[in-house]
């Protein structure tokens, strides 16, 4: 990709680009379980869901959102406070360029640096990309959740994948 790629803490002017790459991913890919597009009402909320502790990234170029990832909170329940779930949506046609490895090794160090102490990925079993990408991160395979998913008119599993900090 010609030009260059910023990676930065999300803005809230960021939200209406980073609310279209999600859209387009819902509508389009397993790899959410969402099914109906979020309005930015919803999204605005869980913008405000996420602080220091939580990150929202994203990788712009020549002023173009072209990703972003986010360590949201796992639970509400305080004992999980040191638990994050790891989400990470490449704007379509600039996807299997790298992007999406910086946007995930970034967000995994700024997860290190705020305190968290594990972060959990929820996979898609058919989406080998993402399962590929956070092997190569570290996480492990820590079980299965079987058919809890239906997209498309397919019963789907979902893989947990799970980081632990040293
Ligand atoms: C999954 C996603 C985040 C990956 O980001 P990306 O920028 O497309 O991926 P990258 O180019 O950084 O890396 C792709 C990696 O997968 C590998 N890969 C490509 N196709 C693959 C396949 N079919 N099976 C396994 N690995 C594959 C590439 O070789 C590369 O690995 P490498 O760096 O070790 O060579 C992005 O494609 C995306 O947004 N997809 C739709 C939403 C999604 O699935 N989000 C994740 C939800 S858990």
């Amino acid at each position: 990709m010609d030009g260059k790629l910023v990676i930065r803490k999300a803005e809230i002017g960021d939200l209406i680009q980073i609310t279209e790459i999600y859209n387009d991913a819902i509508l389009k890919t397993t790899a959410t379980f969402d099914t109906e597009p979020k309005s930015s009402e919803e999204q605005a909320i869980w913008f405000a869901n996420h602080d220091d502790k939580h990150p929202i990234l994203v990788a712009e170029h020549d002023g173009t959102i072209v990703a972003w990832a986010s360590l949201s909170k796992w639970s509400d329940r305080c004992a999980y406070q040191d638990t994050a779930e790891i989400s990470v949506y490449v704007l379509d046609g600039c996807r299997r360029r790298g992007i999406g490895k910086m946007l995930i090794c970034e967000i995994i160090e700024v997860g290190h640096r705020v305190g968290l102490h594990t972060v959990i990925a929820r996979i898609t079993e058919d989406n080998d990309m993402s399962i590929h990408l956070h092997e190569s991160m570290g996480f492990k395979h820590v079980g299965t959740m079987k058919e809890v998913g239906k997209k498309f008119g397919k019963l789907l599993d979902v893989n947990i994948m799970q980081l632990i900090y040293d």
